[in-house]
């Protein structure tokens, strides 16, 4: 079958982590017999330089008349980029936030779960360890304080700047039924972080949870302060199946539950609305302190596709033959720099690329 994919290589590492998933993309290609054909757009601060913008208007037509999108990452070095001193939005991560909110993509999953094979690379002690863990982090995308209202005055002479977290009970519930799907495939727990001790928008968000949560009498629901999930994430990270949050408190979770699977180059991401079309992405950001070296992990990126393949293309079989190769390269010991330990071999991005296109 064909499947037309929008490619957005972005800045940073992102072009050098997307060539890897694009050639484990083509070997499931020609092994099932699919073809994916691509059109690579610009995002990011490479959309600025070219176009003044972070995301132009054809662009986003691409992504939209796609079946998906594969991003690498955007942005800079935040602080003293030329990208930076403008509007908000004119900055590269304002193309990542208009494509999420045309695409109404207000569903974004993370998956965290433990390589056997990365324990060591984890840096929890063996006794918290356990067994592992597999947790999925639900984060709300198109809502909360990335699209509140925000601006920056002088009040009586003090600069002073705002920014508005809103949420209202249909963004809410639709997120939640979200979270409850999942895990009706998964082990039936979701655990909903909120700051509802001080927050109006955490409490109308634990009333809506729990509403939804009726339709779900099979799952087993709790609410967790997030500045305890944060805490417990680290103590305890086999208490969690599927974390069920707003935008901002997933964004900052999500980078800590990344670090306990090795490394935040492990952690994938699709970013999903009502219909099949979706963004697919690691977690990690453009990573400028490593771009252009070939060191940077390409494996989020990898099996970002890989949900791809399953969210948006319905091919299970090919996205579990891409999680297999993954799981396999790194049971013969290869290993970007990120998650290297004692006795395994050390490659580059593209030597990870390859070795996992030639295990599908
Ligand atoms: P970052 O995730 O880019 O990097 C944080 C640290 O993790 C760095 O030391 C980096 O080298 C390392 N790292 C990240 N990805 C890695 C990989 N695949 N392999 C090995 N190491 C990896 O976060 P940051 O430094 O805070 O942000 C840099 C830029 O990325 C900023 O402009 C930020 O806005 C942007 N960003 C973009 C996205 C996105 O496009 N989805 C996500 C997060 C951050
Ligand atoms: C992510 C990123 C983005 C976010 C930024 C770049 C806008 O950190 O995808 O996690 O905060 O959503
Ligand atoms: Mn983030």
């Amino acid at each position: 079958m064909g499947f037309s994919i929008a490619l957005i290589p972005g800045d940073g590492i992102g072009p050098e982590i997307v060539a890897e998933a694009r050639k484990v993309l083509d070997c499931v290609g020609s092994r099932y017999g699919h073809e994916f054909n691509y059109t690579e757009i610009l995002m990011g601060g490479c959309s600025i330089d070219a176009y003044g913008v972070p995301l132009s208007d054809e662009a986003l037509a691409v992504a939209k008349s796609s079946d998906s999108v594969l991003l690498g990452a955007v942005g800079g070095n935040v602080g003293n980029s030329r990208w930076y001193d403008v509007a908000p939005n004119l900055r590269p991560e304002a193309g990542l936030l208009k494509i999420r909110k045309e695409l109404g993509l207000f569903a974004n999953i993370r998956p965290a779960y433990l390589f056997n094979e990365l324990k060591g690379a984890c840096p929890l002690k063996e006794d918290i360890i356990g067994d592992g863990f597999d947790m999925v982090i639900m984060r709300e995308l198109t809502g909360g304080l990335y699209f509140g209202e925000r601006h920056t005055e002088e009040v009586d002479g003090v600069m002073t700047a705002t920014d508005t977290l809103t949420y209202n009970e249909e963004e809410i519930r639709r997120i939640a039924v979200k979270a409850f799907d999942i895990a009706m495939k998964r082990n039936k727990k979701v655990i909903s972080v909120d700051k509802a001790n001080v927050l109006d928008s955490s409490r109308l968000w634990r009333k809506v949870v729990a509403e939804v949560a009726k339709d779900y009498p099979e799952v087993e629901v709790s609410n967790m302060l997030v500045d305890n999930c944060a805490m417990q994430l680290v103590m305890n990270p086999g208490q969690f199946d599927v974390i069920l949050t707003e935008n901002m408190f997933g964004d900052i979770l999500s980078d800590e539950a990344s670090m306990i699977t090795g490394s935040i180059g492990m952690l994938s991401s699709a970013s999903l609305g009502s219909s099949k079309l979706g963004l697919y992405e690691p977690s990690h950001g453009s990573a400028p302190d490593i771009a252009g070296k070939n060191i940077a992990n390409p494996i989020a990126t990898i099996l970002s596709a890989a949900m791809m393949l399953r969210y948006s293309f319905d091919l299970d079989k090919e996205a579990d033959a891409v999680e297999a190769a993954v799981k396999k390269v790194l049971k013969d010991g290869y290993r970007t720099i990120d998650i290297m330990d004692e006795g395994m071999t050390q490659v580059s991005t593209s030597q990870m690329g390859d070795l996992i296109a030639d295990n599908i």
